[in-house]
């Protein structure tokens, strides 16, 4: 298998539907969806939802029908991005190669751009219903996104990465922050697939499992380039955690340790895959990628 082309085609995909969930740059008022199309489509690398249509894949559904799922938490990514860049959260000027959206557009709108990414991403999962699901299945989805979103999830692991900027944090206090405002879209990209494709009980905890492991492996591989990785081909800036005194496993552990707790966790990922046989190649390829990644 060719993982590279794979992803491509995910990611290729995702872009066609995110074009079309959209509105138009034009649409009045056009600032908003300016802002909104400059964050989305400046060329993030689209795992979470090439999770999700790998899932599906691998329990026999037609990806296809997995695409509002998988363009709203590409929505919800980008958004917590928006924010997270923001003067207020991590005051970052650089994203996905180019200047942040606020630095574009101004805070206010910047603000704004995100919420409205938010929203949509709710209202896109709602084209579920087209796609022919169940509404109770539909229904689970739809909280499940907002149970990962919310303050049980991403927005949580936000709150106490921010308390946590310059204390020294134990390491229940750091794997609490990974695994809420990283792990949690990761699990929830998985967990959509795997459920709206109708796996059983024991795929669906496999598959929650290596969703686990694969979120805290990329946070800590994230943790990792903040420190070793090139601005450039990284596409935001190194040294941001460093000059905030965020709590990361590099900071709290070494960098040796946290890249060993990093391949832990992707043989861990590995691991859970076992059951699956040849058909999961592409999400073992996807997890191993997390290990040697530039950006
Ligand atoms: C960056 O995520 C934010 C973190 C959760 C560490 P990605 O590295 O997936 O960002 P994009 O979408 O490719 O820009
Ligand atoms: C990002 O963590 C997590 C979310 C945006 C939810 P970071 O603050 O480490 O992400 P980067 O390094 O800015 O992409
Ligand atoms: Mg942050
Ligand atoms: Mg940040
Ligand atoms: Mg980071």
């Amino acid at each position: 298998m060719n993982w590279e082309r794979e992803l491509a085609q995910k990611a290729a995909m995702i872009n066609a539907a995110l074009d079309r969930y959209l509105p138009p740059a034009s649409q009045y008022p056009p600032k908003i969806h300016e802002a909104m199309r400059y964050s989305l489509f400046a060329g993030g690398k689209r795992l979470r939802g090439a999770l999700v249509l790998a899932v599906a894949e691998l329990l026999y559904m037609e990806p296809k029908r997995v695409l509002p799922v998988a363009a709203s938490l590409e929505m919800i990514h980008t958004y917590s991005l928006i924010h997270d860049d923001l003067p207020a959260m991590d005051d970052d000027d650089y994203r996905r190669g180019k200047p942040t959206c606020h630095r574009v557009f101004g805070e206010a709108v910047a603000i704004l751009a995100g919420d409205a990414l938010l929203t949509l991403a709710f209202q896109t999962l709602s084209g579920l219903k087209e796609e022919g699901f169940d509404a109770g299945l539909i229904v689970k989805i739809v909280e499940e996104v907002s149970r990962a979103a919310g303050t049980e999830g991403l927005i949580g692991g936000q709150v106490v990465d921010l308390e946590s900027e310059g204390i020294q944090v134990v390491s229940d206090t750091l794997a609490y922050i990974h695994e809420h405002k990283t792990g949690a879209l990761f699990r929830v990209a998985v967990r959509s697939g795997a459920l709206l494709a109708g796996a059983d009980a024991l795929q669906l905890q496999a598959l929650t499992d290596y969703a686990a492991a694969f979120g805290l492996a990329f946070q800590i591989t994230d943790d990792i380039l903040d420190i070793t990785g090139d601005e450039r081909e990284l596409g935001k800036p190194v040294k941001s955690d460093l000059v905030k005194k965020k709590a990361t496993y590099p900071a709290v552990f070494g960098i040796e340790q946290a890249r060993s707790l990093a391949a832990e966790q992707v043989k861990k990922a590995l691991h859970s895959l076992e059951m699956f046989g040849s058909r999961a190649e592409f999400l073992r390829e996807t997890v191993r990628y997390l290990l040697h990644r530039k950006s």
